[in-house]
């Protein structure tokens, strides 16, 4: 649809929440879930309005995001319900249609809004997206006098809510409808007396059935629409996410032996045969390619793990690093903007930041890469085949050349040429006890 306009309302105090932190601003897989509608809105429309209240427009964690997504904003300078926050919103837009989608309600697709763009061209006025669920909630009820045609929403408060049994789905907050509707509707609220505090956004239901406008109702499941009030909410976005994310790696050939213990952030991507061990944390740009192993406690993020690798248990690896084919990080071993060649090890208890470290190379257990002089960060480079001793400690930047040997419990501070032995230790003395 070309001649739409998208509003998400964000204004909203989110007391719900008892948070300091506000609302939209708290994570779902480690992302904040306003950047979830924000995203998808951006691809149905370029015209897109986030309503904000004045706090967050001063927010500059929310700036930044808003600023990468080049939306524009609106601000509600008093909180008075959903209602006044899209007539905040619409002041500027001279689309045909608007579509109003909530901050607080993430996951809606793609698809879902597609069709309702699609289907209210076919002469309807509004449209709005409902839903069934079968657990106790506080969600508005569009009450139904035919199969298809709501007359009403009655919200959780309100006194005849718990009274209603049938004819009835759950509001997911999403309206599409012509602008101009919009605005005779509060206009009509503008001359109504208001006796509550608040002016709700859904009343325009029973406004369209008074005044016979065509009003269509779609339907998505709840976990499509799941409104985030409140921290028990906010958990069960996160575990349907997961859940999604799990299932879509599985159903592409990846072996999840327990997948309810592995977090996956949407950017990872996994190939066929890849093995994810229980209790696997994969974080931001993870790719793991076929055939890799990752054991169970690890914790990736920023990392290429290629075919064959052996992760784990108990390996962390941080951002800017790729793991070449066949390669082993064990136990305790901590990686950070790193190469490991491939058919290297690093089998238990390393540190290694910053290091180009060549093939089949093998780094022992304790081996430190000593990366940092209290001011700046410096890179060393481990040359094919080397060998670095247990415990050493490699003061960067050093070059450890192609075949060399780095004795245990060296710390070493000169680069060691291709092919050498570099022990720098002190040498042992044994003295003669005396008797007692
Ligand atoms: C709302 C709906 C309810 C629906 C549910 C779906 C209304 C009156 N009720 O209830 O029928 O089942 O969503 O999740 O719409 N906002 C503003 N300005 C305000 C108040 C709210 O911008 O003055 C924003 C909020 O930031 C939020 C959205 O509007 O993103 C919805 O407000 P919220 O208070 O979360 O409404 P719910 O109680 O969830
Ligand atoms: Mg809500």
């Amino acid at each position: 649809m070309k001649d739409l306009a998208i509003l998400i309302l964000a204004a909203g105090n989110g007391t719900r929440m008892l948070s300091n932190k506000p609302k939209i601003l708290h994570e779902i897989a480690s992302r904040p879930i306003i950047s979830y509608i924000i995203e998808t809105a951006k691809k149905i429309s370029d015209n897109v309005v986030i309503v904000l209240n004045e706090e967050l427009h001063h927010n500059q964690e929310l700036s930044k995001i808003i600023l990468s997504y080049n939306i524009r904003t609106a601000i509600q300078h008093k909180q008075l319900g959903t209602a006044d926050a899209v007539r905040n919103g619409i002041v500027d837009i001279d689309n045909t249609y608007t579509l109003v989608l909530y901050g607080d309600v993430p996951f809606i697709e793609e698809n879902t809004l597609r069709t309702m763009c699609e289907t209210i061209e076919q002469d309807h006025d509004l449209a709005i997206l409902g839903f069934d669920y079968d657990q106790q909630n506080q969600y508005g009820k569009i009450l139904l006098i035919a199969p298809q045609i709501p007359a009403k929403i009655l919200e959780y408060t309100h006194t005849e809510y718990s009274s209603i049994a049938s004819n009835y789905v759950y509001n997911s907050g999403i309206i599409l409808a012509k602008t101009e509707l919009l605005r005779e509707f509060f206009s009509a609220l503008h001359n109504k007396s208001v006796t509550t505090k608040e002016l709700y956004l859904t009343d325009i239901i029973e406004f369209c059935y008074d005044k016979k406008y065509q009003v269509r109702l779609h339907k998505a499941a709840h976990n499509e629409v799941i409104g985030i009030n409140d921290k028990k909410q906010l958990a069960t976005a996160e575990k349907i996410l997961q859940t999604k994310l799990r299932n879509y790696w599985v159903e592409r050939g990846v072996i999840m032996i327990d997948p309810e213990k592995v977090f996956i952030d949407p950017s990872v991507t996994i190939q066929e045969d890849a093995t994810i061990h229980p209790y696997v944390f994969l974080g931001r740009n993870v790719h793991i390619k076929s055939s890799a192993t990752i054991l169970p406690f690890s914790h990736l993020e920023g990392v290429v793990v290629e075919p064959g690798c052996v992760i784990g248990p108990f390996s962390r690896i941080r951002s800017n690093s790729h793991i070449k084919d066949n390669a082993k990080i064990g136990n305790f071993t901590e990686i950070k903007n790193t190469i490991i060649g491939k058919s290297s090890k690093a089998s238990h208890f390393s540190y290694i930041g910053d290091v180009l470290i060549g093939d089949r190379v093998n780094v022992g257990a304790g081996a430190v890469f000593c990366n940092y002089d209290g001011k700046e960060k410096h890179q060393s480079i481990v040359e094919d085949e080397a060998f670095i001793g247990s415990n050493s400690s490699i003061i960067s930047p050093i070059n450890i050349g192609r075949n060399a040997f780095v004795g245990a419990g060296s710390v070493i501070t000169t680069d060691v040429p291709n092919n050498s032995l570099a022990v720098a230790r002190s040498v042992q003395k044994n003295a003669l006890l005396s008797k007692k």
